[in-house]
This record gives structure tokens, C-alpha cells and sequence, in this order.
């Protein structure tokens, strides 16, 4: 099983980064296969509707990685009550890479909880036929605090995080049977 993670945070240091490197060792330790691209370290051109981008390196290895996935995490930043402008660009390149697949979503935010790009997430994944994962991840203040290992320090979130990486698992060995 490939699990492609798209971290749509466009900094360098951020919990988002320290969380999917979290959700990268839970992945492996159900046997699966990650791959990661990041929006902040390969960016990507503005989407110009009808342009090709065929000789974009970071496009064609987004694009690529994509439709290896049998299951994608999306994780955004909570950015005026949405998901970050990078992450939606990213999405923009994508379409029939989504199709049937299961896709787990997590978000971070300054505030309590990141609501809103965990809907708009939702929202764009059954535009693009995407299966939503049952359980998301959804980190806060007061929640979003992460040991050099980027697990939650708090138990409760540690323990929700591993159920939603468990969930996305099994629903995509249920879709593949
Ligand atoms: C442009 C911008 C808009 C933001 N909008 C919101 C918001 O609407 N709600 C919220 O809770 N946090 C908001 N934040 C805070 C971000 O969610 C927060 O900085 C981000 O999740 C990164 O957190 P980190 O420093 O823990 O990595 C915003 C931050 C920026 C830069």
C-alpha cells in the first residue's frame, strides 16, 4: 500500500511538518509505503487554467506521486477560516489522480480548532470523487503541541491520530479487496 501525504503548509519549521512525519511512522508501522511532497520545499507555479506543464519538475513529481497513491492525506494550515492558498494551488494541478481513492484529512490551527479547512478539504475531495476517510485529524491550540518525534505530547490527540492513520488503512484495504 503507497500513502501519498500532501503538507500544505508553506513554512519551513511548522507542527504540520512534525505531524506528518508523525503519520509517516505510523503508516510504516502498518506496512505501508509514504511519500510525501511538500509545498513549502517543492513549490509549485500559480495554476494557469489550459497551461501545460509538462517540463515542471515539481508539477510532474506531484502529479506522478499522486496517481502512484492508493491513499492520500491532505493536512493544511487553518488560514482565514480555510485551507492555506498553497495547498489549494496544489489541488488545482490534481483531479483524476483523486478518483475512488481514500483520503484522510488534518489541519492545524492558531485558534481552538481548524474547522474550516477540514470542510473546505471534505468539499474538495468529493468534487474530485475522492472517499473521505471516517476519522480526521484536527489540532489546535492547546492541543498542538508535539515531542521531537512529532507524536502529540497530549494522550487523547496521540491516541485519536493513530486511530485516524488505522482508519485510513483499513478503509483502503476494504476498497482493494
Ligand atoms: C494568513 C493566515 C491566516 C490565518 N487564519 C487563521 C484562522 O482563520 N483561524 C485560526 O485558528 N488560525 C489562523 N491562522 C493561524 C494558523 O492556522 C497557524 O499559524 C498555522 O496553523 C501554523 O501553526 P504552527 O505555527 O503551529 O505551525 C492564520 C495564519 C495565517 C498566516
Amino acid at each position: 500500500m503507497r500513502i501519498m501525504i500532501l503538507q500544505g503548509h508553506n513554512k519551513p519549521h511548522s507542527t504540520l511538518s512534525g505531524l506528518c512525519g508523525h503519520f509517516t511512522t505510523l503508516f510504516e508501522g502498518h506496512g505501508a509505503d509514504v511519500d510525501l511532497f511538500c509545498v513549502h520545499a517543492q513549490p509549485l507555479p500559480l495554476m494557469e487554467e489550459g497551461a501545460t506543464y509538462d517540463a515542471d519538475p515539481h508539477v510532474a513529481q506531484l502529479k506522478a506521486s499522486m496517481k502512484a497513491a492508493d491513499a492520500i492525506v491532505l493536512t493544511s494550515p487553518e488560514y482565514h477560516g480555510s485551507v492555506s492558498g498553497a495547498l489549494k494551488n496544489a489541488l488545482d494541478f490534481l483531479w483524476p489522480e483523486f478518483s475512488g481513492k481514500p483520503v484522510m484529512l488534518a489541519a492545524v490551527s492558531g485558534g481552538v480548532l481548524p474547522h474550516g479547512s477540514l470542510d473546505h478539504m471534505a468539499g474538495i475531495v468529493r468534487t474530485l470523487h475522492g472517499v473521505l476517510s471516517p476519522e480526521v485529524v484536527g489540532l489546535g491550540r492547546g492541543t498542538k503541541e508535539l515531542d521531537a518525534s512529532g507524536a502529540p505530547v497530549e494522550d487523547k490527540t496521540r491516541d485519536r491520530v493513530a486511530k485516524a492513520c488505522a482508519a485510513l488503512v483499513e478503509l483502503t484495504r476494504k476498497l482493494s479487496a
